[in-house]
């Protein structure tokens, strides 16, 4: 049997129809997503998870409409606005991941003040994927290097798995042993290609506004009954 998954990230999928389900408005189905954030960031010490990822906004969801776009922005900046200053006395240590030129800088610099007032926090560390595309990540990482081989810095054969790793902008994360999409979709869409080469994958039919601890709960015990063999032999 495995040991508990340290690293949990979770592709939190179906607000929009949870929502449309209940003949309600696409960000009504938001808004109920992000009580569940809340619901997990709480259940998550009490369940042994040290480092939590949430997909909260995908270089691809630029392109939804208008209304939407800007309806999901106020949604984060209200978050990180009320909920901060709990986090921080839960002492919960917050990143947030991805491509911040795309962000006004109003949440450019309530994410910095959040991110240096948690920053010595030794509790769950928060990682929110904000206008993440794991693509993008890759080329950024795949440019400094050869950036860094250009100007002497570094050879060519410096390069490893484990440079790579701390060339991304997750580093100083461990990869996530547990990988959560939510709303019965199979797919990874743009998410962590890299860090979750031996991750496991659950699928789950729940739609992410019903998300709560027993859900994650459930999910922990699956992880536990799986056989983490990473590609070698018992
Ligand atoms: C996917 O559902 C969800 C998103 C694109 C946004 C996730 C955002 C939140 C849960 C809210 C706030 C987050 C934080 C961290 C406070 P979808 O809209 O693609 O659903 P659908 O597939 O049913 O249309």
């Amino acid at each position: 049997m495995a040991e508990n998954p340290k690293h949990i990230a979770i592709i939190m999928d179906g607000n929009g129809r949870w929502a449309q389900a209940r003949g309600q408005m696409r960000m009504f189905g938001h808004q109920e997503g992000a009580k569940a954030v809340r619901r997990v960031v709480e259940a998550c010490p009490e369940l042994g998870v040290k480092y939590l990822t949430l997909y909260a906004f995908s270089s691809e969801n630029w392109s939804r409409p208008e209304e939407e776009v800007t309806g999901l922005m106020s949604l984060l900046e209200a978050y990180l606005k009320n909920e901060t200053a709990q986090l921080h006395k839960n002492k919960v240590r917050l990143k947030v991941i991805g491509d911040r030129t795309w962000l006004a800088d109003k949440l450019q610099k309530l994410i910095t003040a959040s991110e240096e007032l948690t920053a010595n926090n030794d509790g769950l560390t928060l990682c929110i994927l904000l206008s993440y595309g794991s693509r993008d990540e890759i080329l950024s990482a795949t440019r400094k290097l050869a950036e860094d081989v250009a100007s002497g810095k570094i050879k060519s054969s410096d390069i490893d798995m484990n440079m790579f790793s701390n060339s991304l902008w997750t580093a100083g994360i461990p990869d996530p042993d547990l990988v959560i999409r939510t709303s019965g979709e199979k797919r990874l869409s743009n998410f962590l290609l890299w860090q979750v080469a031996y991750a496991e994958f659950l699928f789950m039919d729940v739609m992410w506004p019903d998300f709560d601890k027993n859900y994650l709960a459930q999910a922990i015990e699956e992880f536990k009954n799986r056989d983490r063999r990473y590609g070698k032999i018992k």
